[in-house]
């Protein structure tokens, strides 16, 4: 079964909640926080997703996922975690060996939220290969991290291929999240290749009926 995991990175500056309570009607499967330092990529949003992922803690149920496009790590690991999501993803890129990566699932883990590896389209799977025993999901960006409505870039889907004939014949159970260009075209493709949690912002937040969409890239 395909989860649905809503970017709140575009939403409407004053409609927020009303978003927020939309997207949970939809029933989406999770709230994805798209968190930017300014310096990882250009744009900063730090301050305001912590304030929305503090703010929908305390209206929904729905899990957090936390997508750190960010070069301090450990210090935002710090501060998320203190709202308990789901599951935290941080950049392969951001680490400056494998060493640090290891260190930084160790981290996540300590704070018992499930851990994510994030690695921007021009990163070889393989590389995160060694982690996958370790972490609980991979998020395959299938734009490059920093802004929302960009459209997937297809070279992605044998990256997504790959890494599901890897999970299956090494017997791992990892998820397989696809981030960005996500939209009723493309949705069966990421999930023909192997993708089993999609994240779409645009494509949900520019719909009239939030839901109709959501239900659709589920199928
Ligand atoms: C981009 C973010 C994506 C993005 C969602 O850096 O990681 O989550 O906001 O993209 P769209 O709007 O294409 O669904
Ligand atoms: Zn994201």
């Amino acid at each position: 079964m395909v989860e649905i995991s809503s970017s709140i990175l575009s939403v409407k500056e004053g409609k927020e909640t009303e978003t927020f309570f939309a997207l949970e009607q939809a029933k989406v499967d999770f709230f994805h926080i798209d968190v930017m330092d300014g310096k990882f990529v250009s744009k900063n949003n730090y301050e305001k997703m912590f304030s929305y992922a503090s703010y929908i803690k305390r209206i929904s149920n729905l899990p957090l996922d936390v997508h750190l496009m960010v070069e301090n790590v450990e210090d935002a690991i710090e501060e998320f975690s203190a709202l308990e999501p789901n599951i935290i993803t941080f950049h392969y890129e951001a680490c400056k060996d494998r060493e640090e990566v290891k260190r930084i699932i160790k981290l996540i883990e300590e704070y018992h939220i499930r851990v994510g590896i994030s690695v921007k389209p021009e990163t070889p799977i393989e590389t995160i290969y060694e982690f996958l025993p370790y972490i609980h999901s991979v998020l395959i960006m299938t734009v490059e991290p920093g802004k929302g409505g960009q459209t997937l870039i297809t070279d992605m889907i044998e990256k997504i291929s790959k890494l599901k004939r890897y999970i299956n014949e090494n017997d791992l159970e990892v998820d397989i999240e696809v981030d960005g260009g996500i939209n009723l075209r493309t949705a069966p493709e990421v999930k023909k290749a192997g993708a089993n949690i999609l994240v779409a912002g645009t494509a949900i937040l520019m719909a009239k009926d939030y839901k109709v969409i959501v239900d659709e890239l589920r199928k």
